[in-house]
């Protein structure tokens, strides 16, 4: 088991970089094996999750050329083969394939791993969409079996607003016969990402980061060259540890309207930051902090995934803080290792309450899922003495280099394997 220390306490300055976005690029790899011909991606982060979607290539048979933060996914020669249970439930963005093959083959057999530890997360969305495209699902256990004679457009509304669903009908329509419209779709900008991709190959998408997507189906797929944006997620929990220990500690690589709502709402706590065209600067304004009330939302809300790194920002401020996750219904588990650091953090329904400021003590805390796992770094930057973080592979399937880009700008942080 891969275990982070961290000696808390430390002031960080200085820039980090941020890397490409980890949810689209789980998107974008399977979605490359839609062409006939060679996609090449660039700016992919080097984390265990792209690895992960890179032994599937391998179990389809599919060439893949990778230099550093770059693929070159070449589908000529690929099987349509069932992909192997420890390949596929590795990682919940395994799913994709399941659009992608059905709409290059108009068949795809795999199998698919239940919730994970924040939630249920059921694919029903993604179901009805294949369904209403012309594909009959069967399920054996956790082995899916989708196929239809011919794949055609359909209208498709999505009864819950869901990025991975949206996603995935998109995949398996963009060579379907015929028009599709996605109503109620995902406004995330991991689908402009992937639509500007499929089109960069010849799709017909319109209307990516509304609610209302078309898809023209084509016939062929033909090469094209993509560079995944930066990860909005990573950059937001960087510039939130940066108000938690930075000074003036700069992020680079950002896409600043990606992350609008984080950043109002550390402008409501007192945090202040320059925000340049593609970098978010923390200003050390030693300005007394306040609470705040957060609720999850879907795009261009604040993203669920920042509602845990930003609660330990809100341990730290004056005074009481709610945060409301409406997305999934078991995103609460760094709360009992937060408290274990000295917080004071009660959870009632869907609400935690925050009261703060309490100091943080080190101990051994566990990442019992990716951005918990990031609640437990920032929370252990600014720990007094040892913070001991296990399972900490969590932390390396969405973070690239996170050891290496916190000890450039000052931080006492190593991984050990126990
Ligand atoms: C994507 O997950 C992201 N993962 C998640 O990031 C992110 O938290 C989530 O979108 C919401 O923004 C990737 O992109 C790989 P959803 P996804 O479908 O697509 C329910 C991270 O930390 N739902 O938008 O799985 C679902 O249960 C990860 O990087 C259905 O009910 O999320 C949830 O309550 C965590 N039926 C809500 O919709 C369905 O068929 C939103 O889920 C699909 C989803």
């Amino acid at each position: 088991m891969k275990v982070i220390e961290i000696e808390g306490g430390r002031k960080l300055s200085g820039s980090i970089r941020v890397s490409g976005s980890k949810n689209a690029t789980l998107a974008l790899i399977p979605a490359a094996i839609l062409t006939d011909e060679e996609a090449t991606i660039c700016n992919i982060p080097e984390i265990t999750d792209t690895d992960a979607l890179c032994d599937i290539l391998a179990d389809l048979n599919v060439k893949v050329n990778r230099s550093t933060e770059s693929m070159v996914i070449n589908p000529k020669d690929m099987k349509n083969v069932v992909i192997a249970e420890e390949h596929s439930n590795k990682l919940r963005a395994s799913y994709y394939f399941m659009g992608a093959l059905l709409g290059r083959y108009n068949k795809a057999e795999m199998y698919f791993p239940g919730g994970c530890s924040i939630g249920a997360r059921p694919i029903d969305q993604h179901l009805k969409g294949f369904e209403a495209l012309g594909a009959k699902i069967t399920n054996e256990g956790n082995k899916y079996i989708l196929e239809a004679k011919e794949l055609k457009g359909a209208n498709i509304y999505l009864d819950v607003v869901s990025v991975g669903a949206t996603i995935n009908i998109i995949l398996a329509a963009v060579r379907a016969k015929g028009i599709t419209t996605i109503e109620n779709a995902a406004k995330e900008p991991e689908i402009v990402c992937v639509s500007t991709f499929l089109n960069n190959m010849g799709a017909k998408i319109t209307g990516a980061g509304t609610s209302t997507i078309k898809i023209e189906g084509v016939d062929h797929l033909h090469k094209c060259f993509y560079e995944v944006v930066p990860d909005r997620i990573e950059a937001a929990t960087y510039i939130v540890i940066g108000a938690l220990c930075g000074d003036n500690l700069k992020v680079d690589n950002v896409i600043p309207e990606h992350i609008d709502a984080m950043l109002s709402k550390l402008e409501e706590v007192g945090v202040e930051t320059e925000v340049g065209v593609d970098y978010v600067t923390v200003l050390n304004t030693n300005k007394e902090l306040k609470g705040t009330k957060i609720k999850t939302a879907v795009y261009p809300g604040f993203v669920t995934d920042m509602q845990q790194p930003f609660t330990v920002l809100l341990t730290q401020v004056n005074g009481k803080s709610t945060v409301t996750e409406t997305i999934f219904e078991n995103r609460f588990k760094h709360v009992q290792y937060l408290n274990a650091l000295g917080a004071n953090i009660t959870v009632e329904n869907q609400t935690a309450t925050i009261i703060g400021p309490t100091k943080l003590k080190g101990t051994e805390v566990a990442a019992t899922d990716l951005r918990a796992g990031a609640a437990m770094v920032a929370a252990g930057l600014i720990a007094e003495g040892k913070t001991t973080i296990t399972n900490a592979e969590h932390i390396l399937r969405g973070y690239e280099q996170i050891v290496e880009k916190l000890t450039s700008v000052g931080a006492k942080i190593k991984i050990l394997e126990v």
